[in-house]
């Protein structure tokens, strides 16, 4: 049986989109279309020169405000940074850190994300943490022990008091804005590794509440295969956010799929 308490996610990360008019309007489209009583938790995470305004057309709504990333400080001399307390400030509960993105243009270390991980969750943020493979790891059959090293670097020295606030999101860097999506029987073996590893670095109980989302094109076409996978708890989405209606048609597909049962591992 699956944990109340694993609900299903959909994130929305916009990445470097959008014009302040444009956020306006994709913001507005997805609250005024995401309904009130769906049983799925909705996150939209905008750049953040729109995290204000964004932040204002979500109030009162059910649709949560989240951050692509941050500066491991509360304040101080970084030109160009931005810190946990002005997120949370600006009214945001979630922070995705770890991104591919960041990890491979940006050069982010495991150890550097971990220091982002652990000052975000003392500070009182949730966070989305982002491990995935590229094609060469995968095709050389490192991705179990990349994911191992990603996820024990990047949760190294959190106490498991704090697994309530973490979600990861599993991002095959393959399939990020590719088109190509891993198959919902990939994903599901992929999180139900991340899980056991989980449950090695923590506890069966914690780690059973763990969300783990899937992301890396996912569309209003392949969601509800997806997200109909036993360990497939949300999804962490690009370019189909970027239009309100292919990303509600993908919360849509997060409240109707029924569950399947894990295959036995
Ligand atoms: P796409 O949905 O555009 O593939 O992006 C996935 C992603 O990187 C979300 O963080």
């Amino acid at each position: 049986m699956k944990p109340d308490k694993r609900r299903k996610t959909i994130v929305g990360n916009w990445k470097m989109h959008t014009t302040a008019a444009e956020a306006r309007h994709l913001a507005g489209g997805v609250v005024d279309g995401v309904g009130n009583s769906d049983p799925v938790t909705v996150i939209l995470c905008p750049p953040f020169p729109y995290l204000a305004l964004v932040g204002e057309i979500l109030k009162g709504s059910r649709v949560a405000l989240g951050a692509q990333n941050m500066y491991p400080e509360k304040e101080g001399a970084f030109t160009g940074e931005v810190s946990p307390t002005m997120l949370l400030d600006l009214g945001c509960r979630y922070v995705i850190l770890g991104h591919s993105e960041r990890r491979h243009k940006l050069g982010e270390s495991d150890a550097f994300i971990n220091q982002k991980v652990r000052f975000a969750l003392a500070c009182g943020l949730d966070i989305i943490l982002c491990v995935g493979e590229t094609l060469e790891q995968r095709k050389a059959n490192q991705t179990e022990a990349l994911l191992d090293r990603q996820l024990n670097l990047g949760l190294a020295d959190v106490p498991g008091a704090a697994l309530p606030h973490i979600s990861i999101a599993y991002e095959p860097v393959w399939a990020i804005g590719t088109g190509k999506t891993a198959t919902p029987e990939q994903a599901e073996e992929t999180h139900q590794f991340i899980r056991h590893q989980l449950v090695k670095m923590f506890s069966m109980a914690a780690a059973e509440r763990v969300r783990i989302q899937y992301g890396g094109s996912v569309k209003p076409e392949n969601a509800a295969a997806l997200l109909a996978q036993h360990d497939v708890d949300g999804a962490l989405i690009g370019g189909a956010s970027l239009n309100a209606g292919q990303f509600l048609a993908i919360v849509r597909a997060g409240i109707s799929e029924p569950q399947t049962k894990r295959k036995s591992a």
